[in-house]
């Protein structure tokens, strides 16, 4: 069967650095709820090559925004980094995902802790309503300081904002990893929140390495994973 693809359009490629980019598409319709994907696509060699997506714009936003980094052995993600205004970018019809705040039981705390790219669909969340959580910490870790984007954006959030920086000393980031900073309590601290079963939910999205250290760290803390049979307090979605 015939998939039906919106045509939507490049208004805007930013370029953070080398190898991180968003775009910002107008044209292509969707309904969807904060926190989800959709796929996106271009025609490559005659072949219409799809790639999953998360909305960075919250829903209420017409224009879609999208944030990638360029992966070069990759078919699409440097071909997308490529686009200019004008250029047409294919939409899939169809939004999904369950990292999605309707799935998340009440807690004092949502933590929204994140690797590269995958900081993407909690900056659409946090601009949504999250009041019945009395606190909310986005967490966000990178290999390097110039890749700790959109932060104009979180300064305008409820969000207290942790920053995690892997391979180079920065002021005013934790060192290292994000499982390493929830096991000696620096996450915490950081955050000024504690991070435990009584109080938290923690929803986490990227590298799927950390998706399963972190998992780790959190079970020491007596956390688990969330199910809609089974409540927890642990949400994931993986990027690859
Ligand atoms: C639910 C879901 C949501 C996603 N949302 C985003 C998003 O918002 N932004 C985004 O850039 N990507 C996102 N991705 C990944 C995206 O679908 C593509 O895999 C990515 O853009 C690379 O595409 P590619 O065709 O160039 O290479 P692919 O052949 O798809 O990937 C090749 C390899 O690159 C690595 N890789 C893939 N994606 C990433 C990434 N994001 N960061 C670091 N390494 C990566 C993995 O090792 C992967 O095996 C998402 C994936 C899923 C499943
Ligand atoms: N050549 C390679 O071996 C290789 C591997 C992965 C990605 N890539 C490519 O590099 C580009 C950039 O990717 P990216 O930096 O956005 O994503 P990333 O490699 O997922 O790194 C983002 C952050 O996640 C951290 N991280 C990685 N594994 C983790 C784990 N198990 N637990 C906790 N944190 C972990 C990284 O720390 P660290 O700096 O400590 O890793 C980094 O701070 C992409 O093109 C990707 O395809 C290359």
């Amino acid at each position: 069967m015939s998939e039906r693809w919106l045509t939507g359009q490049v208004v805007e490629n930013r370029q953070w650095t080398e190898t991180l980019f968003s775009l910002r598409v107008e044209g292509a319709q969707l309904s969807f709820r904060a926190g989800q994907f959709v796929r996106i696509a271009l025609d490559i060699d005659g072949q219409r090559v799809a790639r999953a997506f998360s909305l960075v714009n919250p829903p209420q936003d017409p224009v879609l925004e999208f944030y990638g980094v360029i992966v070069p052995e990759g078919p699409l993600s440097p071909r997308l980094a490529r686009l200019h205004p004008g250029d047409a970018l294919y939409v899939a019809p169809n939004p999904a995902g369950f990292l999605v705040l309707a799935e998340i039981p009440d807690a004092e705390t949502l933590w929204l802790i994140s690797t590269g790219t995958g900081i993407a669909p909690f900056l659409s969340i946090l601009r949504t309503d999250t009041s019945r959580f009395r606190n909310v910490v986005l967490v966000h870790a990178a290999r390097r300081a110039n890749e700790l984007v959109y932060q104009d954006l979180i300064k305008g959030t409820k969000a207290r904002y942790v920053s995690v920086v892997s391979r180079e000393k920065t002021a005013g980031s934790l060192e290292g990893r994000i499982p390493a900073a929830i096991l000696d309590g620096r996450l915490e601290a950081a955050a000024g929140m504690k991070l435990d079963a009584a109080t938290s939910q923690v929803m986490l999205c990227g590298n799927p390495d950390m998706l399963k250290d972190a998992q780790a760290a959190l079970a020491q803390r007596g956390l688990r994973k969330h199910r809609r049979r089974a409540p927890g307090h642990i949400s994931v979605e993986s990027f690859w």
